[in-house]
Order: structure tokens, then sequence, then C-alpha cells
């Protein structure tokens, strides 16, 4: 079925319905859709297009064609054989099956350019607030994982290089962190996406006189749109959710790329559980990070997702244009990946152990506590320059020497340089120099305690 077509002598060819048929991408549109026109009949009935009785009976048509859909013979045909030229059409079609030519009202006032608006924004406010939850059962993991090895020290890296110890916690909750900026970005793009479109019409604004408060109000919407043809050119909120989507994902094969090398042999740091590794078909030891390989690499699909629906727009001129119908497969997949991968993230998170011993052996067997004796000397009044040259040469002696930190006793260290006081040999262990880090955002074990207990509070406040 076409929504047009009067002023046509000839149907459209084969070839340009196939090419511009977009239900079988918008059909997962279906019961906002249904939403969406049941809210419309009651505003049609407000104008005085309805009476109270067709209101209800297209509501109730509009209900049973929602509980069709349900059933695998309800969409057969319409997609295979291109019947309809989206899930708008599919709707009308089915309405009118049931209501008949009361069916050719309910799109008074009505295009499919503020319809389509509508639908996005419902579908997505639904699919942010399911994001948003998984999003804070992968922080509440993190910090479940921070909580079970709260002491354990391990090296921070810059340049793939062991730079300063670090607790293990503090290096979780810095993921925690990004987490959260996230989840804040996500709720900016919900506040975006609640604004209620219906109204503009195809862009002038509809011929009724419609009370659009009240159709926001009945649909849940915070507020409506301010201006109609703004509404038909815009996606400026799916791209906000693109954007929140790629910056989570951006986070997420972050923490896969760390994982991935944490626990290979080289590092030997985590254990991934079972469950979220394979195996080789030919090699029988092997027991791969599929699990996080597939987060990182279906981040770069999200990146696609991002761009293509970014460049579909860019010069678009005012306002609607069909080009803007390619937005939904690009919503749709990166929503789907986006989610998917959080859930993924959690069940790595809440399957992966810490094994405390190598990630120290990796600090020991360094100079990680470098930075730690500078700073001693710089505290004892030795500026810090001097002082960084002063560790550099004891670091250049101990490499050509073969020497670790803790090879140097208080007394050698005073004989290599007279700067070093006896006090100062402490530093040769990391949890010393972890303990002079006690500045908020540091990772002194009080500030780390702290910042875990408040990641905690906040979590609770987040699942409110
Ligand atoms: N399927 C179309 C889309 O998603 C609906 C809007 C069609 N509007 C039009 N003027 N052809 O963009």
């Amino acid at each position: 079925m076409k929504l047009w077509g009067g002023r046509f002598e000839a149907g459209p060819s084969e070839v340009f319905e196939r090419f511009s048929g977009s239900l079988h991408f918008d059909k997962r549109l279906i019961d906002v859709d249904i939403r969406g026109s049941i809210a419309y009949a009651s505003a049609l009935k407000h104008v005085g297009i309805l009476t109270t009785q067709e209101r209800d009976e297209l509501a109730a048509a509009f209900l049973a064609i929602q509980k069709d859909s349900q059933t695998p013979e309800f969409w057969q045909g319409a997609v295979d054989q291109g019947a309809d030229e989206d899930v708008h059409t599919l709707v009308i079609r089915k309405l009118k099956e049931r209501a008949g030519t009361l069916a050719d009202k309910i799109h008074t006032g009505r295009s499919r350019n503020d319809q389509v608006s509508l639908d996005i924004r419902l579908w997505l406010r639904e699919e942010i607030d399911a994001t948003l939850k998984e999003l804070l059962g992968l922080m509440s993991a993190l910090v479940d994982m921070a909580k079970r090895d709260p002491t354990a020290i391990v090296a921070g890296y810059t340049h793939t290089r062991r730079a300063q110890p670090v607790l293990w916690p503090h290096y979780l909750l810095a993921y925690f962190e990004m987490f959260a900026r996230d989840l804040e970005r996500l709720k900016e793009t919900r506040k975006r996406v609640d604004v209620m479109p219906l109204g503009s019409g195809a862009m002038a604004g509809s011929g009724f006189p419609f009370d659009r408060d009240a159709i926001a109000k009945d649909l849940g919407f915070a507020s409506i749109t301010r201006n109609s043809m703004d509404v038909s050119g815009d996606r400026d909120f799916a791209l906000d959710f693109l954007h929140a989507a790629n910056l989570t994902m951006l986070h997420l094969s972050r923490l896969a790329e760390d994982w991935i090398l944490y626990s290979g042999e080289e590092y030997g740091w985590l254990e991934l559980g079972d469950g979220v590794t394979s195996g080789s078909s030919i090699m029988p030891q092997k027991k791969n990070p599929d699990s996080l390989e597939l987060i990182r690499g279906k981040c770069g699909g999200v990146f696609g997702d991002y761009s293509a629906l970014f460049l579909t727009m860019k010069g678009l001129p005012m306002t609607y244009n069909r080009d803007m119908q390619e937005d939904k497969p690009r919503i749709f997949d990166a929503a789907d990946q986006l989610r998917g991968s959080l859930e993924m993230a959690r069940v790595v998170v809440e399957t992966t152990r810490l094994n405390p011993a190598r990630p120290l052996a990796a600090v020991e067997e360094s100079w990680a506590v470098a930075t730690d004796l500078a700073d001693a000397l710089a505290r004892s009044g030795v500026p810090f320059h001097q002082a960084h040259k002063i560790v550099g040469r004891l670091v250049l002696e101990s490499v050509r020497d073969s020497k670790k930190p803790a090879d140097w006793t208080a007394q050698a260290l005073a004989e290599f340089d007279p700067a070093f006081t006896a006090d100062m040999a402490r530093y040769v262990k990391p949890a010393e120099g972890i303990e002079t880090r006690e500045l908020p955002g540091g990772t002194g074990p009080k500030s780390v305690a702290k910042a875990l207990a408040d990641a905690s509070t906040r979590l609770a406040e987040m699942n409110k």
C-alpha cells in the first residue's frame, strides 16, 4: 500500500520500490508508531475530526494490530514482497483492514515527517533507559571488583611503559569515572530526545489547532518542539545519541584493549572467566579473549554509524529529505552494539580475577618507584630538576649493573649521592610512595578507599 498515488498515472517501478522501502528495518518502530497513533487519535477527537466513539474504535483497532504484530504471520508478505513502503504505511493498511474507511481519517493534519520524528524519539527514550541500566550494571561490577583486591599494587603505564605504582582499585575507578561521564551524557541526550514533535505536520505546522502540550502529556514527553521546520529537518537528537554511544564504546574499547593485554601471558595479571573466552580449533592450549576483542571490534561499527548519519545530514537543504530515512539503520545498529557490548563487558568484569603477585612483580622488577625517590629528595629541599637528575643516574647505574630498587640499601644510596638521607631508602618499596599520594584524586590508600566508598554512594544515587 501507498499513502500517496492520486497524482500519479503510473505506479513506482519494482526497482524503486525495492530501493526505497524501509519496512525491513523500520518495522522495529511498530510499537511506538502505534502508541503515537493512539495518542494522535485522541488529539483528532479534541479538534473535532473524530467522535469519541470513532476514537475508541480506532484505538481498539490499533491495540489489536499491536497484538497481531507479535505473530510471524503478521509480517508475512509485508517485508519480503515490499507490500508496504514503511512501517507507518503498514500500520495504516492494517488499520484499514480492521476499521474500514474510518481509518482514512487518522492521517488528518499529520505527516510521516512529524510521525517518524515522534517514533524515533519514543524508541530512543526507551532504549536510552535500558542502556542506562546496563551501564550502571557495569559500573557496579567495577566497584565490586575493586573491593575484592583493595590493596593490590599494579604498574600504571604511560606510553605502554611502566610509569608509577598505583593501587588496583585506583585503576578500576578510572574506568568508573569514564562511565560516570557516559551516564551523564546519555541522560543529557535523553533530555533532548524527550521533546514532542507532533503537530509539526510536513514542515509548516499542522492545519488543525491541536493542544500539543496535551499530546506531550499523553505520551509522557517533558516538553514540545518549538519550530515545525526544525522538526522536519532535525536529527540532532539521534546524532547526540550516537555521540554518547561512541564515547561509551571508546571507553569500552580501551578497557577491552587493557584487559586483552593484562590477561595475556606477557602480563599474566588477569584470569578471564572460561565463560567469556574461546579456544582454538588447532592449538589446544589457547584461551582467547574473544569477548573483549569483539567489544573492541564492534566499536568500529558504532563509530561508522555516527560518521554515516553525520555525513548523511551534512548540507541537506531545509527541511525533510528522504536521505533522512537512512538514520534508522545507524541508530538501531549503534544502540544494539552499545547495549550488547555493555552487557558483555559487565559479564567479563564479573568473572575476571586479579592475580596480584604478577603486577606487583612487574612494579618491583622495574624502576616505577623512581618518581617516589625524586619526590623524596625534593621534599628534603633538593630542587626537583636536580633530584630528577640524581635518580636518573641511579636508574642508569642500576640498569647497567642489573640492580632492582630493592637491591639498594640506605647506605648504598647515601654513598651513591649524599643527598639521599637514611629515611629515603624506604621509597624503593612501591607501597611507601603510594602512601605519599594522599590527596583527592590520588592513589594514596586513604584517598582510594574514600573514592571507592564515594563510588558506591554515587552508584546508589544514580540507580534512583
Ligand atoms: N520512511 C520515511 C522515513 O523514515 C518516512 C517519512 C517519509 N516522508 C516522505 N516525505 N517521504 O524518513
